[in-house]
C-alpha cells in the first residue's frame, strides 16, 4: 500500500499499532472486509469515487479507537459519509465487528460482503492519519472529530499531542469554511493545551458561549469507549466545538 517516499516520510507514530493477541473473528474482518473499506494512500480522494453519489456532508474521525462513535454517527446519518482514521489494529476490527456484527464465537461466513450491511457510509484508513492529510484536497470534509485523543501529559512528551501547530494548519485546510472540528478529552492538562495551542493558531472560532457548551455532551454525541473509562475513573470530559473561520 505504502509507496516508497511515503514510508521513508513516514512521521513517527509513539502508540499501539497492535495488540497482544488479534483473535479469530477479528483476523477474519481485517483479511476479508478490511480492503472492501479501506482508503489507500494512492488514491483520488474524491466524494463519489469514496461514497458514490448523493452523499451529504464528508465527515472525518481521528483516532477513532474501538469506533463507538464514529459507527453510531454514521447509522443515525445515512446521508452523509465517513471517513474513519486509527492505527490500532484490533481497535479497526471493533469498528469492523459493530458494522458487520460478527463477535468472537459467531459462525464466520464464506464471503463478507461489506457493502450489503445496513450501516456501508465508513471508509477507513488505517494507519497514521498525517500520512494521509496529504492526499486530502483543501476543504474537503464538513466535520472532524479528535475525540479523547493520548493526552501526553509529561512535558517531556508535549511534543506528541495531537494538537500541535502542524497538525492544525492541515485540519485547517482540508476543512470547508465554516466546517466543524470536535475535540473531546478528560484531561486537565489536555485540556489547557487545547484551549492555548487553538487560540494561538487563530484559524479556528471557539463556538462555547457560556459552560453548559462545552462541559456537557452534544447533542448529538455517542459515548466512546475512552470517554466510559475516564467516566468510571471519576475524570469529567469537556467537548470543545470550533469552527474553521
Ligand atoms: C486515547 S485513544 C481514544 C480512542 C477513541 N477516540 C475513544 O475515545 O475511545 C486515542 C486513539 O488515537 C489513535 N491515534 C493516535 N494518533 C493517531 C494518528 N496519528 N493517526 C491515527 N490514529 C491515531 C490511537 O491509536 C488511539 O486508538
Amino acid at each position: 500500500m505504502c509507496s516508497e517516499n511515503l514510508t521513508a516520510a513516514a512521521p513517527k507514530f509513539f502508540g499501539r499499532r497492535k495488540g497482544r493477541v488479534v483473535r479469530k473473528a477479528k483476523q477474519f474482518l481485517l483479511d476479508n472486509m478490511l480492503p472492501q473499506l479501506k482508503v489507500t494512500q494512492t488514491e483520488d480522494f474524491d466524494k463519489i469515487k469514496l461514497f458514490g453519489a448523493g452523499v451529504q456532508d464528508v465527515c472525518l474521525e481521528i483516532g477513532f479507537g474501538d469506533g463507538q462513535h464514529l459507527f453510531g454517527q454514521a447509522a443515525a446519518h445515512p446521508e452523509n459519509g465517513y471517513v474513519g482514521v486509527e492505527v490500532f489494529q484490533n481497535g479497526v476490527a471493533n469498528l469492523l465487528g459493530l458494522i458487520s456484527g460478527i463477535k468472537e464465537g459467531s459462525n464466520l461466513p464464506n464471503r463478507i460482503e461489506a457493502l450489503q450491511y445496513p450501516v456501508h457510509n465508513i471508509r477507513v484508513f488505517d494507519d497514521d492519519v498525517r500520512l494521509l492529510f496529504a492526499r486530502i484536497p483543501d476543504e474537503f470534509f464538513d466535520k472532524a472529530y479528535l475525540l479523547f485523543p493520548d493526552p501526553w501529559p509529561k512535558k517531556k512528551h508535549s511534543g506528541r499531542r495531537f494538537v500541535n501547530p502542524e497538525n492544525l494548519k492541515e485540519i485547517w485546510r482540508i476543512l470547508k469554511p465554516g466546517g466543524l472540528f470536535r475535540i473531546a478529552t478528560d484531561h486537565p492538562v489536555y485540556k489547557r493545551h487545547v484551549l492555548r495551542t487553538m487560540r494561538a493558531f487563530s484559524g479556528f472560532e471557539w463556538m462555547a458561549k457560556c459552560g453548559n457548551d462545552w462541559k456537557h455532551e452534544p447533542t448529538d454525541w455517542v459515548k466512546t469507549k475512552y470517554q466510559q473509562k475516564a467516566l468510571r475513573e471519576g475524570r469529567r470530559p469537556v467537548f470543545f466545538d470550533y469552527r474553521k473561520i
